[in-house]
């Protein structure tokens, strides 16, 4: 289908408006272009997916990879992995950037260390860190829920999990929030980071080679398939993905979720009600919605047509890159009731915030954890709390991939 004229303009993607806000145009996109060849900002050319038929099709379709090599402006397929500064190195050869064979080998190496029940078993820390984290400001009666909450609540989740030990964690909490902050464009600092945060995991794999223990990386390491083991390499680039994937993510969760839920006064108090009840299961169906509504990941990451192919009737050739829109997918009335509603009870809520497909959130069981465990918290320890300011003053991050707040102030009377 061409872009059509219409009676209402197309609205400007990309934009401070847009970064704001960006479900006017998405509907509008889902309507007049559903599968929609754009310049982005950095002047690259692509498709933007934005029903959900389509985006769960994209998904799903084989012909699309994720190996940069099959972007057809050669000169941008390196650093396609919003990891600027970081182009030819090992670490970038992880889940997110390879096709099977590759892929299905490392999915299945990773997912014997990284099992629903690791996942389980690490509920109680998840709890302390959270309580711990609150306790810091509980006291005070105003706090920046980024800054003093979602920020460090994963990164510390991840680096216990991993085993990276607790002297050197704030170390991994300065180099990923110069990735965060800087996301999205080549700048020394990111690319120093990454390069310590490299070098820190190679020399910590050694270690844990030498003196396994009860953590995920020597869960890495001892993992075997068919007598197949990760290299040092891979290792390494498994950690680097499970904490880059892990991190911003859970981030924008528990900042996009509670903010929703301060904008939705009804639908908070309904969850609070439910769970001095004890009962959890509004929780469950509530941080689902809440992907769903606002999700962490506004586009999936890149994908590449192999061949020519056609989506929801666009051709698109071999090597454009193909972004899927998952947050504009998950507003489509095509597949959801009243999709502009937040509905923490929603049913049939088969959203796409964990992606679908081959690549579907290898973290989604500790996403769910921590999301829950961080929203139930906050919402019993701070019954009262509030946005403090004007909404229309916050700031979103700016970047094409995620879509989460730069603060989030609050104000709460003091425990
Ligand atoms: C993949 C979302 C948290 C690890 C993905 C994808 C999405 C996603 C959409 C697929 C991307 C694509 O197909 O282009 C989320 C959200 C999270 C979250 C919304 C939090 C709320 C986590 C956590 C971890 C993690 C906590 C691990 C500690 C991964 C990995 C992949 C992935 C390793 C790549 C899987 C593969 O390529 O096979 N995630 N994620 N994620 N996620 Fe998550």
């Amino acid at each position: 289908m061409p872009d059509q004229p219409s009676a209402s303009p197309m609205p400007e993607l990309f934009t401070w408006e847009f970064a704001t806000d960006p479900y006017p145009a998405y509907a509008w996109l889902r309507e007049h272009s559903p599968v929609h060849r754009t310049v982005l900002p950095s002047g690259v050319e692509a498709w933007l997916v934005t029903r959900y038929a389509d985006a769960r099709q994209a998904l799903a379709d084989q012909r699309l990879s994720k190996n940069p090599a099959h972007h057809a402006g050669s000169a941008h397929a390196k650093g396609r992995t919003g990891i600027p500064g970081e182009r030819k190195a090992e670490l970038m050869t992880h889940l997110l950037n390879i096709d099977p064979p590759d892929h299905t080998r490392l999915r299945r190496l990773v997912s014997k260390a990284f099992t629903p029940r690791t996942v389980a078993e690490f509920a109680p820390r998840v709890r302390e860190l959270t309580d711990g984290l609150i306790d810091r400001f509980a006291t005070q009666g105003s706090a920046d829920l980024i800054h003093d909450f979602a920020f460090p609540l994963p990164i510390y989740a991840i680096c216990d999990l991993l085993g990276v030990p607790r002297e050197d964690q704030d170390d991994f909490r300065d180099w990923a929030g110069m990735m965060i902050r800087h996301g999205g464009g080549p700048r020394g600092g990111v690319a120093r980071s990454v390069k310590k945060m490299r070098a820190y995991l190679a020399e910590l794999i050694h270690r844990k080679r030498e003196a396994p223990g009860d953590d995920l990386i020597s869960g890495l390491i001892r993992a075997s398939d068919h007598g197949e083991h990760l290299t040092e390499n891979e290792a390494a680039a498994m950690a680097f993905i499970l904490l880059f994937a892990g991190f911003e993510t859970t981030v924008n969760l528990i900042g996009n979720g509670m903010y929703a839920l301060l904008r939705h006064p009804e639908q908070r108090e309904r969850l609070q009600r439910a769970l001095a009840r004890g009962d959890e299961q509004l929780l469950a169906t509530g941080v689902e919605e809440l992907l769903r509504y606002d999700g962490p990941v506004e586009l999936a990451t890149w994908r590449y047509a192999t061949e020519p192919l056609t989506l929801g009737g666009r051709d698109i050739a071999a090597g454009d890159p193909v972004l899927v829109v998952l947050a504009a997918a998950d507003r489509d009335p095509e597949r959801f009731a009243d999709p502009d509603t937040l509905d923490l009870a929603r049913r049939d809520n088969q959203h796409l915030g964990y992606g679908h497909g081959i690549h579907y959130c290898l973290g989604a069981p500790l996403a769910r954890l921590e999301g829950q465990t961080a929203i139930a918290t906050l919402l019993r320890r701070l019954p009262d709390v509030r946005l403090a300011g004007d909404p229309d003053d916050l700031r979103w991050r700016g970047g094409l991939i995620m879509r989460g707040l730069r603060t989030l102030p609050v104000e709460f009377a003091a425990e």
